[in-house]
Formats: C-alpha cells, structure tokens, sequence
C-alpha cells in the first residue's frame, strides 16, 4: 500500500484527525473503559463489538472480525481503494496534497492509469453516441425490443460499434491517442496487412466499469446469430477476466443498503435487474466465479445470493461458486429460476413482485444441495441413499452452526428414512480424515484459525506479538530466539516481519501506522484483535519469558520432524553416512529442547493458567 503517496504525508493525515470523532459521523459510540463501544457498521447485529480505542487510533469489530484505522474504515465503508481512501481524508480534512507527495514512479504509473481510464472513456461516448445516429438505428431498436429503458441504456452507458474496420480508430487517432495505446487497451487489433482495425464491430457495446465507475473494458454482443455471441476486451493494464463484477459501481450503495447481493452472469440479467428495482444485482460476466470476486464482493455484504441460469452450465458454475463463497465464510442462499430461462427472461416474463417472491425462496446452500442429489440419485433405492449422504458430509461438515447442523441431519435423516446416529457416524469418518489431511492447511483461514482452540502455542504467539509491538526493545531478543520462524500462522508472521522490516529500516512506528503497512486484509484484521485485546496484555509481561520459550520449543520440534523425515529417506536411499550426520543433529536439537523445557518449568509461569 505505501509507495503511492510518501508514508509520512500518510501518517501526518492519519494524525489530524481522531478516529473517535470520526467513526462518530458513522454511528453512535459509547464510552466504556479506555475504549468506545458501538453496533459495527459491516454486519448486522444487536448487541455492540465494535471497539473503537483512542491511544491507539484503531478499531476492531469482535463479532466480524473486521478491524483497522482510519484508512481502512474509509476503504471499508466507502468501498474505495487505498489511494482513493487517501484522497478523500485529505480533502475532508482540508489538506492539499502536495504534488511532490507522490513518488515519480507511481506518479507516472498513476497518470498513465488516468491516461487509459480517459481512452475508455472517449471511446465509450463515442460508441453511446453511434447508438442515437442513423447507423445505430439497428441497435437501438434492438435494444427497444429487448425491453430496455431510454433511462437504463444511458445509466448502463450502452453503445454500438459500427459495421467499419476502422471508424473508432480514427476517430481516437485524431484525438491524439497512439497506436500503441489501441492496441494496449485492446480497442484495435493489427490486421495482417499490418494496418490497425477496430476490435469491436457492429455490435451492441456494454461499457464494464470498476467499483468506482472508470471504464476499464467493453464487452461487445452481436445483434442477430453470429458467434462468438460476446466480444471482450482482452487483458489489458485495466481489464483481467475474473477480477471485477458487472455493474459493481452501481450496485454497491444498495448492496449495502439492503445487507445483500445477487450474482448474475450476465449483461442483459443484471440491467434488467437493476431495470426493475433489483438494484443489488452483479454480474460474473460468464467465469466461473473467481476468489477476486468473492473478495471484492465481501467489501460489500457478507450476504449473497446466486441467481444463474437454469441451464446445466449454470448449475455448475452455481455448485463451483457456492463452494468458494461459503470457503470465504460468506452466506450463500441459491435462487432457481424456471428451467430453460436466465434472470434477465424472468425479470421480462414474471416481473419484479415474483422475482421478489423467488429471492425470498432462495435455498440455502445445503438444501439446495440436498434437492439437487436427490433430483440425481434415486433415493427409494438404498445405493441411492448412501450415495447422497456421502455427498453431502462434507457440506454437513462445513456447517458452522451446531442447531443448523443438527437441523440438517434431522432433515436429511427424515427425507432419507435413515438414523441420525448413521449420519454422525459418516462425519466423524470424514472428520477424521479431515484433520490428517488438512492440519497444515488449517491455520491459513481466519474463520479456520478463530474456530481452532485456542492452543497455549497460539496464545504465546499473540501475547509475543503484543510486546514487540509495544515494548521494541525486546525486538532483538526475540529476532535472536528465531524471529519469524517462530511464529507457525503465516499471518503473524506477516504481522511480526512487517514490524521488524520497518523498525530495521529505522523507522519508529506507532502500532496504529503499521495496520497502513500490513497489505493483507485478514493480517491487519489479526493485528487490530491484538492490539484490543487486553487480556493478552496484562498476564503478557509476567508470562513473556514463557511466552518465548514455549515458542522456542515448538521451532525445535518443528526442526526435529523435518530432520526425522530427512532420516527416513537417507535410511530409504541408503545413504548411511547421511542418515548419521542427521541423526546426530537431532540429538543436539533434543537437548537443547530439553534444557528449555526444563528452564520453562523452573520458571513455572503456566500459560493456560
Ligand atoms: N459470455 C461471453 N462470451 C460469450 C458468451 C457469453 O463473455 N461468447 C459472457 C457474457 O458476459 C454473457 C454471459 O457470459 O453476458 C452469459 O452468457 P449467456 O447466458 O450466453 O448470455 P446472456 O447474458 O443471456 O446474453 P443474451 O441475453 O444477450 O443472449
Ligand atoms: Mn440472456
């Protein structure tokens, strides 16, 4: 995140203003203790966890997770990115932002960014413009036949490319945009002569916007038969399939009104969604849904529902997204629409009050799941049966709520005629091979890692964590005793190594200007938990000596189970020689493990304790 603007204009700005008195305009914040307290803006809830701290200007949300500075509130709340956060602080705060304040090579990166945004965006008021001219009379009216307002083509900044080779070139060129800078935005192609042809021609041209509403691509549909049915822009600077949401920008003030948004596929859906008042709606624009997506999205709402077409393609970018949406810890509820239909035919035939009626229809992931085996296997036969419960455990498994859970099984027991004690059993099975499998991939989720016991490991990490953010002059001690690789959480290593860089660096940072340096969302949501949690602090500095060595240790069995599995394969290979030399470094690993556990009984601070 740094390197756009210079860090101390970032920190300076961050210091004008209190984040109290900020957070303020957002929602009402009662005092208690050292702290403020208030219902947290990014997830429904009745009684307060948001925790606002004016010593260290952070906030952190113990109910959603959600945690930062002033920065990220701004980001978070407004949906805006780092820079545009930036920006806005200064202007609400008065400050100027001085034109040396950007570094040369972002400031260059940043104009030519402005460059691309502005080539977009005349190209699209070139093609709007076509629309309403004689050659565009086609479009239009095709347009016109679909059902489209005069007011949702203009909002949607709809447009035709015309049946010319060259007519969007030209008319770019004359405006003094380069050859090279059509071909980087992927507005024209070279043609095998070698001269430069419009990419886009004769079709109806779909401007796709980022969240702020800049143009960063087209998407160009045919008017009659002819395939390819879409043309899109190719990976541009701008424009990466996959990495934005149709219709995002102006969606999102709704999605956060109305807690909730829909995923659509396509263009034509998510117009006439928002045509007829369903204004939460976004498109995929055909991908499978992707993380980048999911992520996005969660700035907005933790709440979606899917609303594909009905068709089997539909169904399976359905199953792919549902899994990753709900990976994410996101809710997922699945809206079907009548078979052989997409939203946008729906919307056209049934109108807004049934579509309502359908969204509130919407099955949650696991009973849609459960209606789409049974639709697949026969459940009056008892291969049937088996079959669908073993799809399904792992859906059972991934429930977080015990009483949904065990409405789940009640059902499916009950739908299935099956007992519910054969249903537990199929998931112990499964979560038995669960935890063998996954026990390294385990600490990499957030929601993963909070639902984990907290182990004396864990705890030990947080506390170290803790004091070197507030007491650096241990700092070196704890690099000595192995730094990083003492944490076994990539996220705290994040965290820890951060701090450290910067403090090498020579830079004295305040704890509330490291949140701005973290770059990873879920590592500064860890930080912000830290930092407020104050029982890690009051039992720290007593346990700290503990803390260190507890660590210590589990470096050293870490080291030791490497090697061991380095002897193994030695022995395997029969290298003798090798596997000796191993051998003999575990044993000096084994003893200075012991002497620490000794000291850590001597000292008998108990970290559970
Ligand atoms: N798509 C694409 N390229 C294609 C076909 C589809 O990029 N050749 C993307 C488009 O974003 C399209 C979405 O996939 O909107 C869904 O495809 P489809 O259901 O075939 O099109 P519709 O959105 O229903 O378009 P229309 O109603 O205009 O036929
Ligand atoms: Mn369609």
């Amino acid at each position: 995140m740094p390197g756009f603007f210079s860090q101390d204009f970032i920190d300076d700005l961050r210091n004008r203003v209190n984040i109290v008195d900020f957070i303020r305009e957002y929602l009402v914040l009662k005092k208690q203790g050292q702290n403020y307290i208030g219902l947290c803006p990014f997830h429904a809830e009745k009684t307060p966890s948001f925790v606002v701290s004016p010593h260290k200007q952070i906030y952190h949300c113990f109910g959603c997770g959600k945690g930062g500075n002033v920065y990220s509130f701004l980001m978070e709340k407004d949906g805006l990115s780092f820079p545009e956060a930036v920006v806005q602080l200064a202007n609400r705060c008065g400050v100027p932002i001085p034109q040396d304040e950007l570094s040369p090579d972002k400031l260059r990166q940043n104009s030519l960014r402005e460059r691309y945004y502005h080539i977009n965006e005349l190209s699209a008021n070139f093609f709007q413009k076509m629309l309403y001219e004689p050659k565009g009379k086609r479009a239009l009216q095709y347009l016109q036949n679909r059902g489209l307002a005069e007011q949702t083509c203009k909002l949607f900044q709809l447009g035709f490319a015309p049946d010319s080779w060259d007519q969007l070139c030209s008319f770019l060129l004359q405006n003094k945009v380069t050859e090279k800078e059509l071909i980087t935005l992927g507005l024209a192609v070279k043609s095998q002569k070698g001269t430069l042809v419009d990419r886009f021609r004769n079709r109806l041209m779909f401007p796709i916007t980022n969240a702020s509403g800049k143009i960063i691509g087209f998407g160009g549909r045919v008017l009659d038969d002819t395939q390819p049915k879409y043309l899109n822009s190719p990976e541009t600077p701008l424009f990466s399939k996959g990495k934005h949401l149709y219709g995002l920008n102006l969606a999102r003030g709704s999605i956060r009104n109305k807690e909730q948004a829909i995923l659509m596929e396509g263009y034509m859906d998510v117009i006439t969604a928002h045509q007829h008042g369903v204004t939460q709606a976004v498109g995929t624009l055909g991908t499978a849904l992707t993380e980048e997506q999911c992520k996005l999205l969660m700035r907005y709402t933790y709440n979606v529902v899917t609303c594909f077409d009905a068709d089997t393609a539909g169904q399976k970018a359905t199953k792919r997204g549902l899994d990753l949406l709900q990976q994410l810890g996101l809710k997922v509820a699945v809206m079907t629409i009548p078979e052989g239909e997409d939203p946008d035919e729906f919307l056209k035939n049934q109108g807004y009050e049934e579509f309502q009626k359908a969204l509130l229809q919407a099955y949650p992931v696991f009973e849609y799941n459960l209606l789409k085996l049974m639709e697949k296997y026969n459940r009056d036969d008892i291969s049937g049966k088996i079959q669908i419960i073993q799809e399904l455990v792992p859906d059972l498994y991934r429930v977080q709520s015990p009483v949904k859970r065990q409405g789940y099984i009640q059902m499916l027991a009950e739908r299935l005629s099956f007992s519910e004690q054969a249903i537990y059993a199929e998931i112990r099975k499964f979560q038995t091979g669960q935890s063998f499998n996954n026990r390294e991939q385990s600490t990499k989720n957030t929601v993963q890692r909070k639902k984990d016991t907290v182990t004396a490991a864990d705890t030990a990490q947080r506390v170290l964590i803790r004091l070197v953010l507030e007491t650096p002059e241990i700092l070196l001690e704890v690099e000595k005793a192995g730094g990083k690789e003492l944490f076994s959480n990539d996220l705290y290593q994040e965290i820890y190594q951060t701090n450290y860089l910067l403090s090498q660096a020579g830079h004295n940072i305040k704890v509330e200007d490291l949140v701005t340096h973290l770059e990873n969302e879920e590592a500064r949501q860890v930080l912000t938990e830290i930092l407020l949690s104050d029982e890690l602090l009051k039992e720290g500095k007593r346990i700290y000596q503990d803390c260190l060595t507890t660590l210590e240790i589990e470096l050293l069995n870490r080291k030791i189970e490497e090697k061991n599995i380095l002897m193994t394969q030695s022995e395997k290979n029969g290298d003798v020689t090798k596997s000796l030399k191993i051998m003999a470094e575990v044993q000096v690993l084994i003893k200075e493990r012991q002497s620490l556990l000794s000291t850590l009984k001597k000292g008998g601070g108990n970290l559970e304790g």
